[in-house]
């Protein structure tokens, strides 16, 4: 009887594990039934919008180096006609013959320079007049050049907080306001900010830089909201570190060249994975995106949620620094 009992139970428990399995597999293969079309669809109009980059003109400033020449690469791949935007014209050149010759079956314009220095804001609308004269229009503009920073706040002199703000924010500002006035008239266009994850969090040692890209990232929020209405995109893209030469070309305190690659850079993404994620942010039209590990992740969650710990966190990276 007491066995008779258990057994009973038992039997019980199997039917209703078995009804859970069989209720859990339907909930299984309805959302698979449900989720494969939408996989299927978001692939197919992530390939259309690339496909619709083909003939844009696409103006990139940082194009001599890192990531700025990754992204050459990239959309000169897709079939646009990229103009290639820094100081060095010796580094351009190169980036253009390497361009040309490692896609040489790629239909599309040869790449254009434009030697250019952000800090010489007079300069700037010159400059792109003369890029409108060559290609007619430009389709998308990517402010990626830019300078880092390397020292603290005592020892920075504001010539140096001065010079990374005119690089990376009033440079990049006065570009965009050259080129927007041509992309309302054709009521298209786009524009893209390279910030930085540290455009959402500061570090210490980086104040200048830090705040050049909480600036444009705010700069780009407004512009965003008040170009809605002429179907202008804005996309702020936040990369968390990238194996370029951004720490040696860095400046310190004094202004010299910090000259050194640091480990977190040397240990980042590569520019061409980071372009590439670039490259499909720019065709979707997303407006804004953070690629980066878990840990910068967690720490822009701490800075808005458990600033305390962010506090500490930072506090705690200053103090065994070693720049000091
Ligand atoms: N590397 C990272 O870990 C990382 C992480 C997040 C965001 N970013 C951002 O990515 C962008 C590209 O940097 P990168 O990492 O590729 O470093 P990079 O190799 O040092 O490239 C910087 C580019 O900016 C150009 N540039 C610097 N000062 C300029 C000026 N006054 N006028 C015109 N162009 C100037 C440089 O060209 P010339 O010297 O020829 O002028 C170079 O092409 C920057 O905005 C940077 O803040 C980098
Ligand atoms: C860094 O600079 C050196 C020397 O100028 C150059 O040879 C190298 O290609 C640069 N690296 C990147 C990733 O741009
Ligand atoms: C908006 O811009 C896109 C390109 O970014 C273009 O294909 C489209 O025709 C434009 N729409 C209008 C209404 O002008």
């Amino acid at each position: 009887m007491f066995f008779h009992m258990i057994e009973l139970t038992l039997q019980n428990r199997m039917n209703e594990v078995k009804k859970l399995y069989e209720s859990l597999s339907l909930i299984g293969s309805l959302s698979l039934a449900i989720s494969l079309p939408w996989i299927i669809y978001k692939a197919l109009h992530l390939q259309r919008s690339l496909n619709n980059l083909f003939g844009k003109v696409v103006v990139i400033t940082g194009a001599s180096s890192g990531l700025g020449e990754a992204l050459a690469h990239e959309f000169y791949m897709k079939g646009c006609q990229v103009v290639l935007c820094a100081r060095r014209r010796q580094e351009l050149d190169r980036v253009r013959t390497d361009l040309m010759h490692s896609h040489s079956t790629v239909q599309t314009h040869p790449p254009i320079i434009i030697p250019l220095d952000l800090a010489d804001l007079d300069n700037l609308v010159e400059n792109l007049k003369k890029i409108i004269t060559v290609t007619g229009k430009v389709d998308i503009l990517i402010n990626n050049g830019g300078v880092s920073h390397r020292g603290n706040v005592l020892s920075t002199n504001i010539d140096v907080d001065m010079k990374i703000m005119m690089v990376n924010y009033f440079g990049t500002v006065a570009l965009t306001k050259a080129v927007l006035p041509d992309m309302v008239k054709r009521n298209e266009g786009h524009i893209v900010f390279i910030s930085s994850v540290q455009g959402l969090i500061a570090l210490p040692e980086r104040s200048a830089y830090s705040a050049s890209k909480h600036a444009v990232q705010a700069f780009g929020d407004s512009l965003r909201a008040e170009v809605a209405d002429n179907n202008i995109s804005v996309s702020v893209i936040s990369p968390g570190y990238i194996q370029t030469n951004l720490s040696l070309n860095a400046l310190t305190g004094s202004g010299d060249s910090y000259g050194q690659m640091d480990d977190s850079t040397k240990s980042g993404y590569t520019p061409e994975y980071v372009a590439k994620k670039i490259v499909k942010a720019v065709a979707q039209k997303k407006k804004e995106m953070i690629i980066s590990s878990m840990l910068p992740k967690i720490a822009i969650f701490l800075r808005k949620y458990l600033p305390s710990l962010y506090f500490f966190a930072m506090a705690r990276r200053a103090k065994k620094s070693s720049l000091k």
